[in-house]
Formats: C-alpha cells, sequence, structure tokens
C-alpha cells in the first residue's frame, strides 16, 4: 500500500537515512523501532513531505508520491499522528479535534466524525471544552489520536504513542490501534516499547543509524535477540 524505496533523507547537509526500504502492506499495522536517533520521525516526516527526500521513492497505492505537500497527503488518505502529541494548548479538546478535519473532502462529515472520536475516547468527550494545555498526559495522547482519526485516514503514522504515559494508558492505547486495525486501517506505529509493538505488529523493521537492520514478520521474531540487536554497540 506505501512503500520506500532506496530513500536517503535528512536536515539540510546532514544526511540521516541511508537507501532506506520498507513496505507497508494493506490492513497490516507494521512496527518500526529502534533506538534515540536511529531516524524514525525523520522518516514518517519525509513521508509526510516534512522533509523533501535527496533520494528515493515513497509509492502510495503503486503511485510515486513526487512534489505533494503535507495538506496533500491527508487528501491521500495519510495522517500523522506525531511524536509529542503538538496541538494547540490554548484551544479546547473539541477545537483540536475539528482541526484535523481540515481535508476538503472531510469537512462535510465533521459531525460523524466527532462522535466516531468520542466513542472511541469517551473521555474526550467529557472533556471536550477544556483547554488542551490543561490536560494530563494520557489525555493529551487521545486528542493527538482522535485528531489524527478526523481525517479519515486509511493509513495511519503513529509516532511513539506510549512515551512517558503509565503502563495502563499504555494498555488503553494500544487496544484503540487494535480496534482500529480491526476496522481496516493500515497502521505505522513506531514504537520503543518492543513488547507492546510486538504484541500488535503483523511486521516489524528495526532501525539503528538511518538504516533498515531488521525486517521480519512479527511472529518470527525472538524477543531475546530483538533486543540484542537493538542494544548492540555501535560498530
Ligand atoms: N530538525 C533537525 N535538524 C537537524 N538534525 C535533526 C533534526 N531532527 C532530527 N535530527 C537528527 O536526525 C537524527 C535522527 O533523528 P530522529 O528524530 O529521526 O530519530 P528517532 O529515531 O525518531 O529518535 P527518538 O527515538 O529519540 O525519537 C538524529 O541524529 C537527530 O539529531
Ligand atoms: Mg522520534
Amino acid at each position: 500500500m506505501l512503500e520506500i524505496k532506496n530513500l536517503r533523507s535528512g536536515y539540510g547537509a546532514i544526511n540521516v537515512l541511508w537507501d532506506v526500504n520498507l513496505d507497508f502492506r494493506e490492513g497490516e499495522l507494521t512496527a518500526i523501532v529502534g533506538p534515540n536517533g536511529a531516524g524514525k520521525s525523520t522518516l514518517l516526516k519525509t513521508v509526510m513531505g516534512l522533509i523533501t527526500p535527496g533520494q528515493g521513492e515513497i509509492v502510495l497505492r503503486n503511485e510515486p508520491l513526487s512534489g505533494r505537500r503535507t495538506w496533500d497527503m491527508a487528501e491521500l488518505g495519510v495522517s500523522l499522528i506525531p511524536e509529542g502529541r503538538l496541538m494547540f494548548r490554548d484551544m479546547s479538546v473539541e477545537e483540536n479535534l475539528t482541526l484535523g478535519a481540515f481535508p476538503k473532502n472531510r469537512r462535510a462529515s465533521l459531525a460523524r466524525n466527532l462522535e466516531r472520536a468520542y466513542a472511541l475516547f469517551p473521555k474526550l468527550k467529557e472533556r471536550r471544552r477544556q483547554m488542551a494545555g490543561s490536560l494530563s498526559g494520557g489525555e493529551a495522547q487521545m486528542v493527538a489520536m482522535a485528531r489524527g482519526l478526523m481525517a479519515e485516514p486509511r493509513i495511519l503514522l503513529i509516532d511513539e504513542p506510549s512515551l512517558g504515559l503509565a503502563p495502563v494508558i499504555v494498555q488503553e492505547i494500544f487496544g484503540i490501534l487494535r480496534t482500529l486495525k480491526q476496522q481496516g486501517v493500515t497502521i505505522v506505529l513506531v514504537e520503543q516499547n518492543t513488547h507492546m509493538a510486538l504484541g500488535v505488529a503483523d511486521r516489524v523493521y528495526m532501525m539503528r543509524s538511518g538504516r533498515v537492520v531488521l525486517d521480519k514478520p512479527a511472529d518470527q521474531i525472538d524477543i531475546g535477540k530483538l533486543h540484542e540487536l537493538y542494544f548492540a554497540l555501535e560498530a
């Protein structure tokens, strides 16, 4: 559904991703794990068109995506839930969610999508008038997820949703990822919590220092070996 071919990308003169190949299949949940600084967020930002790649191709449903802008991605059905949950702190929960419905072809279904978001995250309905800046970390992550869903994505890219959250909230968030997958959403999950990621993933990639160092179906992965590779010293 979404293929990354020989991708090189980075920031100005600094290259971060080196000849990265990844294949996100329709209806699957693909996990990307790897230590800090591996280039996971850089990869997602490049897919969203926030960074222009130096080399390689990003192909969505057999169509190369080149020259498209970030806001086009939502209309193409690709949504990013960014690391750090970026949101407008001085706007209410509901105003933040409404901003997620910006693609032209989604505006008409705003009310339906708000109801859908509140059904998935009942706590947010109670807090719909609260300023986003006063939410707890777990609630903020829920707003970020719900906002990403307001665009009715076919592919959801989600960057470290569990970061800094209590285990019970992490469980809740992973439960929602499972529900979305059952609803047919293709999911790319960047996650440092390898246990949780393995529990939901169909396929796992590991990145280190801007390269893919492991590419396997989740059920063929030995978590001990995964951790050895994860924590191995740089060659
Ligand atoms: N805006 C930027 N300008 C320059 N270099 C950057 C920028 N953002 C990230 N980098 C560098 O790119 C490399 C990869 O960073 P990236 O954020 O993609 O890693 P990551 O795998 O998402 O790490 P983490 O798990 O800590 O989120 C790092 O060396 C980082 O310092
Ligand atoms: Mg990151």
